[in-house]
């Protein structure tokens, strides 16, 4: 058995000093204990303990190149000896958004900022002034970021509002947050075009965007039904509404093009984050000249002191270089190894008894104990054994194996074969004891 000692004892330390020890809510919830990292390199997490773990955390999604690539570290490191914000403009902004408007189809232009949250509230505030509408339509199981714009109560509870007496109403997801600022959102079902279409014949003509997810990742790792995205494509198109494709897990992710660029749907916009600098705090918005335009003219305001600096336009440029070598082989060598890894996982659920789904598109993958054959739609993810697959993680720590308590797996260009071996045998181990 594995012991946290270092950790236990560094996270009440935290806690004198930092809210809840942890610098963002979710990592609190981890069992035993929020893990301290001592370091990481490739596919493996050391932590304070001196425990060695394969990770398919990845940090929530960004290090599609595993931890400390040495290439990407070394050229964001040149880039910040000549100094790291300048408040003025620097050729990394030139050489990253062009290659940007490169790599994504629907990205005729880009901008700059810190987080996925960010680049969310800066898409709505452009399909907004674009369309000089209000409304915005988002769906149960999606997650946008913690801004008062979006943020539904997540993961999710918001379903439960549809059977209570405040059914028209969307919750707020924090206390503390502005009621009114979700005044116009329309909460829907996803993956169901009668509930669309019934929105649209009802409100069409006062809706500034719709926002999806282009893969359910944050609930169940879900994929559009087919025709889905392309029927939500042609409404926008017919009643001019905005579509938004939130692409910050799956940009750089499922292809150098994004889901958008995998699925060929021209959205009118996309988001990206996390994997977009390879774990250096970059998002992006990119999409149609005349909607980006607007940020050119001032009508919308696009702003922060950090945006751009020289660190992460190093970063995601050598992200994309690395990224795009070869023809892009190393989404191949990702899809492979996920697929193995999969595979494997399904096998020994079955050995052991345990009943469960894995969503997988690309390098990411949903693991679920549920009872059901498969789960296509959020209502049905409700329904799987959380604290069950919790218990599973917590386990997989006693065999070096770092997951995300919630189900969500990430594969990086670094894994390796001997990752993928070892964790499935290590998983088999855990299933065999917790049956
Ligand atoms: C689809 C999606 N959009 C937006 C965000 C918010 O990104 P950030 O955490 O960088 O603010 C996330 C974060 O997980 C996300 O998954």
């Amino acid at each position: 058995m594995r012991t946290f000692n270092e950790s236990v004892s560094k996270i009440e330390e935290s806690k004198k000093y930092l809210a809840g020890g942890v610098s963002s809510f979710l990592r609190g919830a981890m069992k035993p204990i929020p893990l301290f990292v001592k370091t990481a390199s490739g596919s493996h997490v050391i932590d304070a303990d001196g425990n060695d773990y394969i990770d398919y955390l990845l940090a929530y999604g960004p290090l599609i190149l595993g931890h400390a690539d040495p290439e990407l570290t070394e050229k964001t490191y040149q880039a910040m000896k000549s100094g790291n914000a300048y408040g003025l403009q620097h050729d990394g902004e030139i050489l990253l958004s062009k290659r940007l408007t490169e790599v994504l189809p629907c990205a005729d232009k880009v901008t700059f900022s810190g987080s996925g949250t960010e680049a969310v509230m800066l898409a709505l505030r452009l399909a907004r002034a674009y369309t000089n509408r209000q409304k915005v339509i988002r769906f149960h199981g999606h997650y946008h970021g913690w801004s008062d714009a979006i943020f539904t109560s997540f993961p999710s509870p918001d379903l439960v509002k549809e059977n209570s007496d405040q059914a028209d109403r969307v919750l707020p997801g924090t206390s503390g947050q502005s009621e009114s600022s979700l005044q116009d959102i329309i909460l829907l079902p996803w993956n169901d075009p009668e509930a669309l279409k019934q929105a649209l014949d009802m409100y069409g003509e006062q809706i500034a965007a719709i926002i999806t997810e282009p893969v359910m990742c944050n609930s169940g790792c879900i994929l559009p039904k087919p025709g889905y995205l392309e029927q939500m494509r042609e409404w926008t198109q017919e009643l001019g509404i905005v579509l938004i494709f939130d692409e910050v897990i799956t940009g750089f992710r499922l292809g150098i093009g994004g889901a958008h660029g995998r699925f060929n749907i021209k959205p009118d916009l996309v988001t990206m984050g996390k994997a977009v600098a390879g774990g250096v705090p970059l998002s992006v918005v990119a999409g149609k000249e005349e909607i980006m335009d607007l940020v050119a003219t001032g009508r919308v305001n696009h702003l922060g002191t950090m945006n751009g600096n020289t660190m992460v336009t190093a970063a995601g440029l050598a992200t994309i270089d690395i990224l795009s070598k070869n023809n892009n082989a190393v989404f191949e060598k990702m899809e492979r190894l996920t697929q193995n890894l999969v595979s494997g996982l399904r096998d020994v659920m079955l050995k052991n008894g345990v009943r469960g789904v894995i969503n997988q598109i690309g390098p990411v993958f949903h693991m679920m104990f549920i009872q059901e054959d498969e789960v296509r739609d959020f209502a049905t993810f409700q329904k799987r054994d959380a604290a069950k697959y919790s218990l599973f993680a917590e386990k997989m720590l006693d065999e070096g194996i770092l997951v995300r308590p919630t189900g969500l797996w990430y594969v990086s260009a670094v894994h390796s074969d001997e990752d993928i071996q070892r964790t499935i045998e290590g998983a088999d181990r855990v299933l065999q004891s917790m049956e």
